[in-house]
């Protein structure tokens, strides 16, 4: 298939958007609706053995007739706010892309190909909802996560035609050959190296938090400035020390990405100040130690300012390495099609940290053109599209010829 048809048909699923204007589509949001057809035409005009489980995702199983564990190739169709078109869909694209490559040949074993329905977290606080079911870690505490609005994640699944009691049935039941998810990098690195993809060998581990300051709404022209229990302010304050807690840890990078404050009003003093916290680094240790640091700031902050602190863990993913095995088979695919063999940690997040708790993954980056995401102005070329098309199928054919065993 040629790079431009793929890149189009990722701008076309990135007009399925619950923002005219916009790409945003968040967990079984009804422009998931389009998505799903689009997507499922596609599988059906492969031949693909095509459902949606109740936790959303879209499979279609490749060569079912196959016999042994199926390799896993996939992605994610949810985006963040006012997103780019290839965050995500990209994987998916290029896993179908790949199907139509092979034009109808058997494959030595069964290739499944995964559209999970949610993996930015964006609704729930939450991530991953799609790839944590494939694995059977979607359990009843988890469906119970509710939204801003109070529905849970069992509620949208029933509100999308689904039924939540039925989300055990979406995990895995046996062995996987292993899970291969292509991925825009997200950041300047193949651009900097003047790469078009690489193979990506560990994902850093990340935590998220939503925390909460809350001191005494008041009037903002009769309370004297010494009198006040401003948990903006407060707020603001600690903002101030995870920037610079990030700046001051090497390879540590850490994000108040939402603030909400109450009332909200110019001449009222804020009362409440709500905002999450996401931390990420390659170890581990450093990480939670950050968080620790960041949390106990929080504290002294409110004290002084007599001010209540509260926070909410609301995910502590461990850093994850990639399979070795499959990494030196994609390093092999790379130089087979003529690309300079490179491996690269992911400072992003993504589903195949998740599928890593059960089967051997790895991901292939794409270079990402003015290192943006998470933006309307991400993109990928042409030529890196091409090469990760002929890196995957390469890929492929390895596995075919035994470069790993189930
Ligand atoms: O947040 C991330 O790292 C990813 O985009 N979900
Ligand atoms: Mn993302
Ligand atoms: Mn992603």
């Amino acid at each position: 298939m040629e790079a431009s048809k793929i890149i189009e048909h990722c701008r076309t699923i990135a007009t399925f958007t619950e923002e005219p204007g916009y790409t945003t589509r968040t967990f079984l949001s009804p422009p998931m609706r389009g998505v799903h057809a689009y997507v499922r035409d596609w599988m059906e005009r492969l031949n693909l053995d095509v459902r949606l489980d109740s936790a959303g995702n879209l499979r279609g199983t490749y060569c079912s007739s196959a016999k042994g564990p199926a390799l896993w190739i996939g992605s994610h169709l949810d985006t963040v706010p006012r997103a780019g078109a290839f965050d995500g869909i990209l994987g998916v694209v290029l896993a179908l892309a790949m199907m139509e490559e092979l034009n109808g040949r058997p494959t030595s074993f069964p290739v499944e190909i995964v559209a999970f329905s949610e993996e930015e977290g964006v609704r729930f606080g939450v991530p991953f909802i799609g790839s944590r079911a494939l694995i059977g870690d979607a359990g009843p505490e988890f469906l119970a996560v509710r939204d801003a609005n109070g529905i849970s994640i069992a509620d949208a699944i029933r509100a999308y035609g689904l039924d939540p009691d039925d989300v055990p049935q979406a995990a895995l039941n046996g062995p996987a050959r292993g899970y291969l998810e292509f991925h825009i990098e997200q950041g300047p690195s193949l651009e900097g190296l003047n790469l078009s993809v690489a193979a990506v060998d560990a994902i850093v581990g990340l935590s998220r938090l939503r925390v909460s300051f809350s001191g005494q709404t008041n009037h903002a022209g009769t309370t004297p400035m010494p009198l006040r229990r401003d948990a903006l302010a407060g707020a603001a304050e600690w903002m101030c020390a995870v920037e610079r807690e990030g700046l001051a840890v090497r390879g540590l990078v850490a994000t108040v990405g939402w603030i909400e404050v109450e009332p909200g009003a110019a001449n009222v003093i804020p009362g409440l100040a709500r905002a999450t916290l996401d931390v990420r680094h390659a170890d581990d240790s450093v990480r939670q130690a950050a968080v620790a640091r960041l949390l106990d700031i929080a504290e002294e902050i409110a004290n002084r300012r007599n001010l209540t602190f509260s926070h909410e863990v609301l995910l502590d993913q461990p850093a994850c390495a990639m399979d070795a095995e499959l990494v030196d088979s994609m390093e092999r695919a790379l130089v087979a099609t003529g690309q300079k063999p490179h491996r690269m940690p992911s400072g992003a997040g993504h589903d195949a940290m998740i599928l890593a708790r059960r089967m051997p993954a790895v991901m292939l980056f794409l270079r990402s053109p003015g290192g943006i995401s998470h933006h309307p102005d991400e993109n990928v070329l042409e030529s890196d599209v091409a090469a990760a098309l002929a890196a995957g199928m390469e890929f492929l054919r390895i596995l075919e010829v035994g470069g790993q065993a189930a």
